[in-house]
């Protein structure tokens, strides 16, 4: 049986990784594979197309540009990564997705969803996460928490306040859009009481039973 996709998403410092790191090992732990990966990257050659989109100056890509740097590591990445893993029976878990170029790209940019929508057609087609988990935070919160991480911050993390509150919006309209698919969880919380919603969705929405 083909394996399950779940994808993690939200702005800077909503702890993303974390919840990946716990998810998975949850998931092991109910004794199914799991194939932890994170976009932009995630193979070989996705991983060096995310070093031209993290680094440099803020203006350094036009917004189209950009998306279609976004979409070829994401298509280097499903081919010989995701796709490979669903078919052998793994579980794919991966830190943002297709939603974070919707929200980046399309809001954040200003390219709006339907263009981002065509891409993905062309470049990724049917694949589809049964599962997308939207942690939601407030933007100046978040980006404090990406500050305190890493010093300088990524060219996305020096991207103005208001780039980082369309991003919000963006990821917020996608879950209004798509509710059978995504979860919106409030980040705010402690990191257990994250967790334990995350878990209980993946559990009842998937079937799978999580200790
Ligand atoms: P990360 O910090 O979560 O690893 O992601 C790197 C940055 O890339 C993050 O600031 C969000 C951004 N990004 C986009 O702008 N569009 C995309 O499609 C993806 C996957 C990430």
């Amino acid at each position: 049986m083909a394996g399950r996709f779940i994808t993690f998403e939200g702005g800077e410092g909503a702890g993303k990784s974390t919840h990946v790191r716990l998810l998975a090992e949850a998931l092991r732990a109910a004794g199914v594979g799991v194939v932890e990966t994170r976009e932009p990257g995630g193979s070989p050659g996705a991983e060096q197309i995310r070093e031209l989109l993290i680094h440099g100056e803020v203006a350094r890509w036009d917004a189209m540009t950009e998306a279609l740097l976004h979409f070829a590591a994401r298509r280097d990445h499903v081919t010989r990564v995701v796709q490979p893993a669903l078919t052998a029976g793994d579980w794919v878990v991966c830190d943002r997705f297709a939603d974070s170029t919707v929200a980046y790209q399309g809001f954040g940019h200003g390219l709006g969803p339907e263009v981002i929508e065509q891409l993905y057609d062309i470049t990724v087609g049917a694949l589809a996460p049964d599962l997308t988990v939207i942690l939601d935070l407030p933007a100046d919160e978040g980006l404090r928490r990406a500050e305190a991480r890493k010093a300088g911050g990524t060219r996305y993390e020096r991207m103005d306040q208001a780039f980082h509150q369309r991003l919000r919006e963006g990821f917020l309209a996608i879950a209004e859009r798509y509710p059978e698919r995504c979860l919106v969880v409030d980040t705010s919380q402690p990191i257990d009481a994250v967790q334990r919603s995350i878990k209980e969705a993946v559990g009842n929405r998937l079937s799978v039973e999580l200790p």
